[in-house]
């Protein structure tokens, strides 16, 4: 198993991309958490992953929620050896459908939030 004994933090792991990565992850070995806004959501992830999954709903677009979000799943797995920044809106329009405001704020948010948060020092 390519993960074993590694901890790894999964942004949007409720669904889609962010789910499978949890899945694969976890079947290679790796203690996996993952956050998203959905409480629901994330409970049905956490239970089909495996019982030892950690889930945590946290906005990503509110920085101190997510940062404390993060704070508790590295202390809970022992620190954090991988971040999958992955929370995002999946959304598809017709070329020229795009508004760029729109597409900068659902990709930002997400990408500063995780650029901002103060994150554990991967294991050695
Ligand atoms: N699918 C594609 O073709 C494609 C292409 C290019 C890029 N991407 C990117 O890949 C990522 C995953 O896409 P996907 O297709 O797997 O989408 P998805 O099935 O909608 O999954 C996105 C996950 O992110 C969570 N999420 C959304 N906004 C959030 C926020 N503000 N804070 C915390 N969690 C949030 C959602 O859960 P909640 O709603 O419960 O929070 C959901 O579980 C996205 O960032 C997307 O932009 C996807």
């Amino acid at each position: 198993m390519k993960l074993a004994g590694k901890t790894a933090l999964i942004t949007g792991g409720g669904s889609g991309i962010g789910l499978a990565t949890a899945r694969l992850f976890a079947a290679e070995g790796a203690r996996v958490a993952i956050t998203g806004r959905t409480a629901e959501k994330l409970e049905t992830a956490r239970r089909e992953i495996g019982a030892a999954t950690l889930a945590e709903a946290a906005d990503v677009g509110d920085f101190a929620a997510f940062s404390e979000a993060v704070s508790r799943v590295a202390e809970a797995l022992g620190g954090l050896d991988i971040v999958f920044a992955n929370a995002g809106i999946s959304a598809s329009r017709p070329l020229g459908g795009t508004d760029p405001r729109q597409t900068a704020s659902w990709t930002g948010k997400g990408l500063q939030a995780t650029r901002r948060t103060r994150y554990p020092a991967p294991r050695s």
